[in-house]
């Protein structure tokens, strides 16, 4: 069964055609962030421009390098948010517009729950399992019961993960989106330099904040002259704290949910090598599985593949009257 997955909930136009929920025949993936780079995050209005600009093009383009026609495609999944609205109506709108001239189902799928397909797109998962979702909009931890079912664990009260890292990259003069910035600069750094903390919630241990540690950031460099290594040191103490407190939250959770099979992490700060690292060091005794590299960022293979997993669960398609919504939870 092909699958055209198209995404658009943020600053990246994404096309992709994959078979049977797994196999990527072609991805292709056009972002506006060098437009955003010089506003320090996302411009919403710049981000819909280049949606409009982009689409059809990118769509061809996927269609052409998966070697695909219209006839051959069996099902339209497209990201319905969560996300910015008018970014989103976007490719939603392209999805309807496809469902309708090809007369070929089509679904909505969630950005954040595609995510967390990324990690399970080139096995079958192992279940039940711990997600962790870090990405710019989103910080999330839950347990993974099957696909489409999941149990909410914690969450931030304020910055997600990706955009406490895209803030710190702008005091310290990094373009966005600053997190590989900052990991790059980290690795020079000296992580213990400075005492840095990630929040904790009140009644809420599995809760996430880090809008707390982004003060701290700027309150040291502030009206002060920085030398590179304070820099590096800055960024090295920040990420430090930050995934730890991701891998102390994760822990707490694991007691959780003892039976607890594998952690599938998912999302674009997941490209952090410390990151990376530090799971593996901290629960040897867990299956990990981190998406590709390219698969944590916004893409849309995982939209495909996840639309396709939900099709098989429910093979019918959605109304047309279905809406783009900026918030979805998915548990
Ligand atoms: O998943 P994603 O592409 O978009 C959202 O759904 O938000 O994630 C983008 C976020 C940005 O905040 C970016 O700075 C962060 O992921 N990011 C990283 C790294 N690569 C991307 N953060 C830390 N270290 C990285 N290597
Ligand atoms: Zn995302």
């Amino acid at each position: 069964m092909i699958t055209i997955g198209i995404e658009s909930t943020c600053d990246e136009t994404s096309c992709s055609i994959v078979k049977d929920g797994k196999e990527i025949l072609s991805l292709v993936t056009a972002s506006s962030a060098n437009i955003h780079a010089k506003y320090g995050g996302v411009f919403p209005e710049m981000a819909c421009r280049h949606h409009i600009d982009v689409i059809l093009p990118v769509i061809e383009e996927a269609m052409q390098k998966g070697r695909v026609s219209k006839d051959q495609i069996d099902l339209i999944a497209v990201a319905n948010g969560p996300g910015l609205i008018g970014a989103l109506l976007i490719g939603l709108q392209a999805a309807k517009g496809l469902a309708i001239a090809w007369q070929k189902p089509f679904i909505g799928v969630n950005h954040v729950e595609a995510h967390l397909y990324a990690a399970m797109m080139d096995h079958e998962p192992t279940l039940p399992a711990l997600g962790v979702v870090l990405s710019g909009g989103h910080t999330l931890l839950l347990q993974i019961q099957d696909i489409g079912n999941y149990v909410a664990i914690g969450t931030t009260v304020d910055d997600a993960l990706g955009e406490a890292f895209d803030k710190v990259a702008k005091l310290l003069s990094l373009p966005y989106p600053g997190g590989p910035h900052v990991e790059n600069l980290a690795l020079n750094g000296d992580p213990n330099r400075y005492s840095f903390k990630a929040g904790n919630v009140k009644k809420s241990p599995f809760d996430f904040s880090f809008s707390g540690i982004k003060t701290s950031v700027l309150y040291t460099v502030k009206d002060q002259k920085l030398s590179i290594t304070d820099k590096a040191d800055i960024a090295a103490s920040f990420q430090e704290a930050a995934l730890q407190d991701i891998v102390k939250k994760t822990g707490l959770a694991l007691k959780k949910f003892p039976d607890t099979k594998a952690i599938y992490l998912g999302g674009g700060v997941c490209n952090n090598d410390r990151l990376r690292a530090l799971f593996k060091e901290k629960f040897p005794e867990v299956s990990l599985y981190f998406p590709s590299k390219r698969l944590s960022l916004d893409n849309a293979a995982m939209i495909a593949g996840l639309g396709y997993q939900k099709f098989l669960q429910n093979p019918k398609s959605d109304s047309l009257d279905l809406e783009a919504k900026a918030r979805i939870p998915i548990a």
